[in-house]
């Protein structure tokens, strides 16, 4: 899953750094830089992750630079926050996320994280705290940052099945066959929503099956939820999220709301943990605040204030959730036009959020790109976002002969 960080062969003892493997450059990132310097005008980018309009860009919502503009005029400070960043932002956001009953539980305690990433390495910590020899089990595939997550903070991986490549549907079968294996104290990484990289959905039956096995076989989920509103709508994208922490004693919720509030850089997450009692979670908070402490002491302020303006504005809020639902239809406008397109695209009709795998093998994904100019990630994933309705022709007849 991951490089040998350390070369077997240590080459001397003047250079301290010689024992270090040297490690590849995130394939995607390289993706970056070979179409940026694509001369082909005809050329579509699928590889990157993040939210395009139609005409190619990833703007700034309207909702983020009026925020903006109330922090300039408003912001009277910019001394540190403390470990758990900014606790208004957290409460609100647990709202929209939670839901409003949910979110009250003193059961449930959250912090600001520094993105996903941050709440799921901030989880992976805790974990690694309270339970330092189980295994993580992650879906096959998944966003390729979570193994290395777990594996840097010390915590095992495994993989269950997930997605069935010739249905295009989720395995449930398999999935539950390598659940049932799974060892009590162990942990189950979901996608809450919007599955990345094969945006296959399970169903509310689905859902509550893998809650019964938690509850029976005493798993623990670990959701990770980095899409929420780009795919049903923010309480349908939410709704699995909410039925586990419903049905389980202890959960953990890794948040990001970068996608969703086009805020990427800006690095804005939350981690929740939801504990068997209020005691409990108390005692949860100040172990995931002596490890935050650990890792970046705070999380960065300004996008996580941008959402609480956002959310503690009426206006603003009103005006994010158009332009969120505006996102949505855009991506699912997409799904349906790419789903009519081609018999073989049909799947993709019924998935959801910003992205699927394409059928594709690895040398089918370098002819697109060298002969059609159309990148996408290596596995086949593509990001549904980087089409337009017209560029559709273009893609699928550059795809048809490979499928
Ligand atoms: C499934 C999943 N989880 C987490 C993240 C991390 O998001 P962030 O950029 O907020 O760290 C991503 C980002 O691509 C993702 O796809």
């Amino acid at each position: 899953m991951m490089n040998a960080i350390v070369a077997t062969q240590p080459q001397g003892d003047e250079d301290i750094f010689a024992a270090l493997a040297a490690q590849p450059a995130d394939a995607l990132l390289g993706l970056i830089a070979l179409y940026r310097n694509d001369q082909r005008s005809g050329k579509i980018d699928l590889g990157v992750g993040v939210f395009r309009a139609d005409d190619g860009s990833t703007p700034v919502m309207r909702s983020v630079k009026a925020a903006e503009k109330l922090l300039l005029q408003e912001q009277t400070s910019k001394s540190y926050l403390g470990p758990e960043g900014d606790a208004i932002y957290a409460d609100l956001l647990a709202e929209i996320v939670l839901g409003g009953e949910q979110a009250q539980s003193d059961r449930i305690t959250g912090v600001q994280t520094t993105g996903g990433t941050g709440a799921l390495r901030l989880g992976a910590e805790l974990l690694k705290r309270v339970r330092p020899n189980a295994t993580v089990w992650i879906s096959t595939p998944t966003w390729p940052n979570h193994g290395p997550i777990f594996i840097e903070a010390g915590v095992a991986v495994r993989s269950y099945r997930f997605y069935d490549v010739a249905s295009a549907t989720v395995d449930f079968e398999a999935m539950m066959e390598d659940l049932e294996h799974v060892a009590a104290g162990d942990i189950i990484l979901l996608h809450g929503c919007c599955h990345n990289p094969t945006g296959a959905t399970l169903s509310t039956q689905q859902w509550r099956i893998i809650a019964n096995l938690c509850e029976e076989r005493g798993l623990l989920p670990f959701i990770d939820l980095a899409y929420q509103g780009l795919g049903d709508g923010l309480d349908e994208d939410a709704a699995a999220t909410r039925q586990l922490f419903a049905a389980l004693p202890s959960a953990i919720l890794a948040y990001s709301c970068d996608k969703n509030f086009g805020l990427y850089r800006e690095r804005v997450g939350a981690l929740w943990v939801q504990a068997p009692s209020p005691a409990s979670a108390a005692i949860v908070r100040s172990n995931i605040l002596s490890l935050a402490r650990g890792l970046w002491s705070m999380p960065p302020d300004h996008g996580a204030a941008i959402v609480r303006v956002i959310l503690e504005t009426p206006d603003l809020r009103a005006d994010w959730m158009i332009e969120l639902a505006e996102m949505r239809s855009r991506i699912n406008a997409l799904r349906t036009a790419l789903a009519a397109a081609h018999p073989d695209l049909a799947f993709i009709g019924d998935q959801r959020g910003m992205f699927a795998m394409l059928p594709l093998a690895p040398d089918a994904v370098v002819a697109m790109r060298r002969e059609k100019g159309i990148y996408m990630a290596g596995n086949g994933r593509i990001n549904i976002a980087g089409l337009t309705l017209p560029t559709i022709p273009a893609f699928v007849a550059g795809l048809a002969p490979h499928l």
